[in-house]
């Protein structure tokens, strides 16, 4: 081990301890979502299954609150919601990666796990993909690195910008996906195979951006879903489009359709936003032994940091949730596991009249699953607004609009710093037979909103005062809905 792994988990365990002597810094932080040791995190890297526990390592700059050369930290999980932190996996420690270890993902080989991630090097000017294998805890860098380079790749593109790699094991050959850049300034998704996996083929650019969703890639994922291959890619400089869904800057794309495998061309069929929340990027996917597909987000931004700054930590991932396809469209909704950590259970129908805000007894807090349905849902049943983290100073509104299809967050009143983007909101469309669902999970500084059965998924952050725990219904017309309320441990 080298000295700035060793240092990098030093300071990371430091950082828990004092977390974990003081009681203001541990009730900052979440109950059941994983969030930064200390220092900065942000892409989860690695999500996998191996040895009988689910691991993350994540994108991670030990030593500030604001991203610098990565690391790989590392954590895992048996239930998927509480979390321990391991050693770092990864610090920028040879000539393949001296500038950083870079974004990539893991997966279990035999006896063991396989990472590829990309080392950048020359002062960021060069990016290509290299491996570590390890036992869970340890991991250990392929002499050889990079594996994967320039050389690979029989066109011109951009070598600042070749990364991420996805890897999986198909037929007993090993295939790694990766984002380049290509001359035109937009991003392609190539494909490298391998029998080893040291040595590695050029395959196919698989798909491309053609300046025409968005221009560079970013955190590309791949796998086959209900009949589908799905690709998931985030790309950055989109221009804000309400009906198509996306919003200014990097967003995160399902891309659904099929994969010819004899020539690795992705057939497109359909693309939208994975996530239309402002906190939500980069997310990876994996598959359980038990067939679930599930994937976790980065629940923070590149545009803007919203965390306050005396916090000793930046950044969280999403909840794990649970991938769908019904129709051509993925549906998520948090691991079923999470229903295991409700407690107190509240239900009952609430009628709300124009201009009286409501409240229902025993909804309240900071930590909640809160499930809402409504019937008979048309263009003409005005809107609901939801205040959550709510007291006489602060409040955070999530406004739901049937009669223009608009659902937007608003934290202009929520104590969040405001020189970042305080207010988002999207479109949805009402089910033809007028239910519409929605389920809220609350987690300290968190909100995730899964609308329609985990059609949308809309997911902000929020740093109100932790006294801040009232919730309260409003519409603009006579209006009634179904609850259940769950607070969570
Ligand atoms: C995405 C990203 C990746 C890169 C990593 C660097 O958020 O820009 O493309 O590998 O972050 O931390």
């Amino acid at each position: 081990m080298t000295d700035l792994l060793n240092n990098a988990t030093k300071v990371q365990n430091e950082c828990l301890k004092k977390i974990d002597s003081s009681l203001i810094e541990k009730s900052k932080r979440p109950h059941f979502h994983l969030a930064s040791p200390c220092g900065w995190i942000n892409d989860p890297n690695g999500l996998s299954f191996y040895k009988g526990q689910l691991h993350l390592f994540f994108q991670f700059h030990p030593y500030s609150n604001k991203w610098g050369p990565m690391h790989w930290g590392h954590a895992v999980t048996k239930d998927f919601l509480s979390w321990n932190f391991l050693p770092v996996a990864l610090a920028p420690d040879t000539n393949a990666d001296i500038d950083g270890c870079f974004s990539g993902t893991a997966m279990e080989d035999g006896d063991f796990h396989l990472i590829v991630y990309t080392g950048v090097v020359s002062d960021n000017a060069v990016q290509n993909q290299c491996i570590a294998i390890g036992d869970g805890v340890e991991y250990k860098k392929l002499e050889n690195n990079p594996v994967i380079t320039a050389s690979n790749i029989p066109f011109e593109y951009d070598v600042a910008h070749f990364r991420d790699p996805k890897v999986w094991k198909e037929n007993g050959t090993y295939y790694v996906a990766a984002v380049i850049k290509t001359q035109d300034k937009s991003g392609a998704l190539v494909i490298f195979k391998s029998e080893n996996p040291k040595e590695w083929k050029f395959v196919s650019v698989a798909d491309r951006s053609e300046c025409k969703l968005g221009m560079m890639w970013e955190c590309p994922d791949f796998f086959s879903l209900d009949e589908n291959d799905v690709i998931v890619i985030s790309p950055q400089e989109m221009k804000e489009d309400l009906e198509a869904g996306w919003h200014d800057g990097n967003n995160s794309v399902f891309m659904i359709g099929k994969m010819n495998r004899n020539e690795w061309k992705f057939n497109r069929k359909s693309v939208y936003q994975i996530d239309y929340g402002i906190d939500f990027y980069a997310p990876e996917t994996t598959l359980l032994p038990d067939g679930r597909r599930i994937m976790m987000g980065w629940m923070h931004r590149w545009e803007g940091v919203s965390t306050p700054d005396d916090y000793l930590w930046t950044g969280m991932m999403t909840l794990p949730r649970e991938l769908k396809i019904n129709n051509g469209i993925v549906y998520q909704n948090p691991v079923r596991e999470l229903e295991s950590k409700r407690i107190n259970p509240v239900s009952g129908k609430i009628n709300l009249f124009v201009g009286k805000t409501t409240k229902a007894d025993g909804v309240r807090g900071r930590h909640f699953d809160l499930l809402i349905s409504f019937e008979g849902i048309s263009s003409d049943s005005g809107s609901l607004e939801i205040q959550i983290a709510s007291d006489e100073k602060y409040s955070t509104k999530i406004n739901l609009d049937f009669e223009k299809y608009e659902m937007s967050f608003d934290r202009s009143r929520s104590g969040t710093r405001t020189d970042c983007e305080t207010f988002r909101k999207f479109k949805f469309e009402i089910p033809s037979d007028g239910k519409f669902d929605v389920r809220l999970v609350c987690d300290t500084c968190s909100a995730e909103l899964f609308a329609c059965g985990g059609r949308y998924a809309f997911t902000n952050v929020f740093y109100s005062p932790l006294e801040a725990e009232e919730i309260k219904f409003t519409s603009s017309k006579a209006l009634s809905f179904d609850y259940n309320f769950y607070t969570l441990v």
